[in-house]
């Protein structure tokens, strides 16, 4: 099968600026791009902006442009921003092209041929700010804004006749949904009987959008129009040879839009009888400074504070941020001194420095050339066993989009190559054994452009500095293996790599402006005031029995550890700050209890699935276990 892979970001409303958050798909999906075709995949980056709708009508009409001029300024900013970030997108549709339009009408009179579109009237609930019908159970859930009734003749398509097959679908593809925990989520949806969908909305309410093709009288529903984007990029009815080359896709969104995502599209898709997407992959949040971002806080992650950044750190120091922190199983959070910090542990003094020791000492013992390299002792073969098993991993890793996890073992990676220096100190050798010492610069160099090849998707703009410096200036064809260097190639000397920040502008910051955790009155009058849970809320909580298999400390850390825990048929890995309390070894065989169904979270580049109770008074923790034995692990605790 040819090797091919189409990745897709949601397309963004026009009606606010790009912020972290767009950023942030936008990001992943340019990391992923470049890794699949650093595998000489031929890769498909799509990206774009969603015009049509109310929202966007309503902004314009505040300020007093059209909305075709509102579109092309909003559209061109967010584009503009991609470019300045330098992401590698091969095509960016606007829902208002013609290419889109032209197509989207055609699913619409197939479909409506096809008996799966129908009219109808429809009284009820619908929330202008979201867009869309709502039921009286939603409206009671509080979480729709700008409510009203409506009665109006609408077209609807018939959704619900492709549950069935959808669920099935779902079970039998794990990949489709992905993290697991959405999977769930959507499976949990499809319990409940499926609405039809309204995809239509009068033109005397809304005439911002494309119109129908047997009905001039309406336009279509946003969702409806936008999804189809990532088809009609690709030339869906218009060019299938192209069409039959890139589908299916890989779709990257958030946690926000999953419903749309898995539900909506792929029963349109069944509808249309085209096959369904390869993956859909829902990251979580990015919350700022422990907070949800929001206007009235101030802790928006906009365009200008991302560029403030990137002033400091370069774009490769805020893509690093973004890869390793990232929201991708559960949501995270963006502090400006975890961001600095994270640069100036990882970047400024674990990498820089490895780059800085090695260069320093091939100029000053070796006149900037690469050594000749001797035999290889056992060390030296481990660390490029070390980087060998790294490149075997690293696309596995991909494959179950584990970015976190990657760049932590590419920087576990780098710091067994600064250890392997510690322990050889090739700054002492040098003075009595040269050949000696050529070699360990070579073997230390050689690991270096290894992880470099395998960093450059996350650090693009370093690492291609490095790798021409390392390779003479000359274009490296990227090989992925340990001895590519060549003995005597002169390395030309540079700058520092990653410079060190100097911290000391975050504390004037946060005395200046602080954004001060806002005490959420509704939840602390309901702290006070709820004394009891009903029963219900206790059920969502799935307590289960697990066995620990093995313990670890997580490197570069004093209180946490790492479990690996027997949950039933399961292993789930855990990280828990209780390195204080308990040596790994005395944990091994105990059975613990885990709280099973709690969100993922990464930490330190390790996905925790789930957390062990523990009862702890000051200085003393102890972790809860099972009084006797238990036949198997993954009890259900109840
Ligand atoms: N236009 C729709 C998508 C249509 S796709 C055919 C849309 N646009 S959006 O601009 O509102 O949001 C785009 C993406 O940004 C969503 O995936 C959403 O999850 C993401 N984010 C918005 N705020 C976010 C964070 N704070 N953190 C991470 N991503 C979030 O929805």
């Amino acid at each position: 099968m040819a090797k091919r892979f189409y990745v897709t970001t949601p397309l963004y409303y026009v009606n606010d600026l790009p912020h972290i958050g767009h950023t942030y798909s936008t990001i992943l999906a340019d990391i992923l791009a470049r890794y699949y075709r650093m595998q000489g995949y031929e890769t498909h980056f799509l990206t774009g902006t969603d015009e049509h709708g109310q929202k966007v009508q309503q902004a314009a009409e505040k300020a007093g442009i059209s909305p075709e001029k509102h579109c092309d300024e909003y559209s061109q900013r967010f584009r503009s921003f991609w470019d300045e970030l330098r992401l590698t997108y091969d095509d960016f549709i606007r829902t208002t092209e013609q290419r889109h339009v032209e197509v989207v009408q055609k699913i619409l009179m197939d479909l409506y041929k096809k008996g799966d579109i129908y009219k109808d009237r429809y009284e009820g609930l619908y929330s202008v700010a979201e867009e869309r019908f709502i039921t009286q159970k939603e409206y009671e859930e509080g979480n729709f804004r700008e409510v009203k009734e409506i009665h109006e003749e609408n077209y609807f398509f018939r959704m619900s006749a492709y549950q069935r097959d959808l669920m099935t679908y779902i079970e039998s593809h794990k990949e489709f949904i992905q993290p697991e925990n959405r999977r769930n989520e959507i499976l949990g949806f499809l319990q409940q009987p499926l609405n039809d969908l309204c995809i239509s909305r009068p033109k005397n309410r809304l005439s911002w959008g494309i119109e129908l093709p047997f009905d001039p009288n309406y336009v279509t529903y946003v969702w409806f129009d936008a999804l189809i984007n990532y088809i009609s990029a690709i030339g869906y009815k218009t060019n299938e040879t192209l069409f039959k080359k890139w589908w299916p896709a890989v779709h990257i969104i958030g946690k926000d839009i999953l419903t749309t995502h898995c539900v909506y599209w792929p029963t349109m898709l069944m509808a249309a009888g085209v096959s369904l997407p390869k993956t859909i992959f829902a990251h979580g949040w990015w919350m700022s400074e422990g907070q949800k971002m929001s206007k009235s806080l101030g802790n928006f992650i906009d365009i200008q504070t991302i560029r403030e950044h990137i002033s400091r750190t370069g774009h490769d120091g805020f893509r690093y941020f973004l890869a390793k922190e990232g929201p991708l199983f559960g949501d995270s959070d963006f502090s400006k001194e975890r961001f600095y910090q994270t640069y100036n542990t990882d970047l400024a003094n674990d990498f820089g420095n490895l780059v800085n020791r090695i260069l320093t000492l091939i100029e000053k013992y070796f006149d900037g050339k690469i050594p000749t390299p001797g035999k290889l002792s056992d060390t030296e073969k481990l660390l490029k066993q070390e980087g060998e098993t790294l490149c075997k991993n690293a696309f596995s890793l991909l494959d179950r989009f584990e970015l976190n996890r990657l760049v932590f073992e590419l920087l576990t990676y780098i710091r067994s190559i600064n250890r392997y220096l510690e322990q050889k100190a090739p700054w002492k050798l040098a003075k009595t054994n040269l050949e000696e010492t050529g070699t360990i610069l070579y073997a230390a160099l050689a690991s270096l452009q290894l992880a470099a090849q395998l960093f450059e998707p996350v650090l693009p703009e370093k690492m291609h500095q490095l790798l021409t410096m390392l390779h003479g200036s000359q274009e490296l064809t990227r090989t992925l293996t340990w001895d590519a260097l060549k003995p005597g190639t002169l390395i030309p000397k540079t700058k520092a790599l990653f410079p060190r920040i100097d911290l000391t502008f975050l504390e004037e910051t946060s005395n200046k402006k602080q954004v001060k955790p806002q005490p959420n009155t509704n939840q602390q009058n309901e702290q006070e005031a709820i004394k009891y849970i009903p029963l219900e809320d206790f059920k969502k909580v799935q307590l289960k029995t697990a066995r620990v298999l093995s313990a670890e400390n997580v490197e570069g850390t004093k209180n946490l550890l790492k479990l690996t825990v027997e949950v039933g048929p399961e292993t789930h890995t855990l990280v828990a700050g209780i390195a204080k309390y308990y040596n790994p070894d005395e944990l091994v065989g105990k059975t613990i209890v885990i709280v099973a169904n709690l969100q993922p979270v990464t930490i330190r580049g390790i996905q925790s699935m789930g957390m062990l109770l523990a009862a702890q008074d000051k200085d003393t923790l102890r972790l809860v276990t099972i009084d006797g034995d238990l036949p198997k692990s993954g009890v259900i605790i109840q």
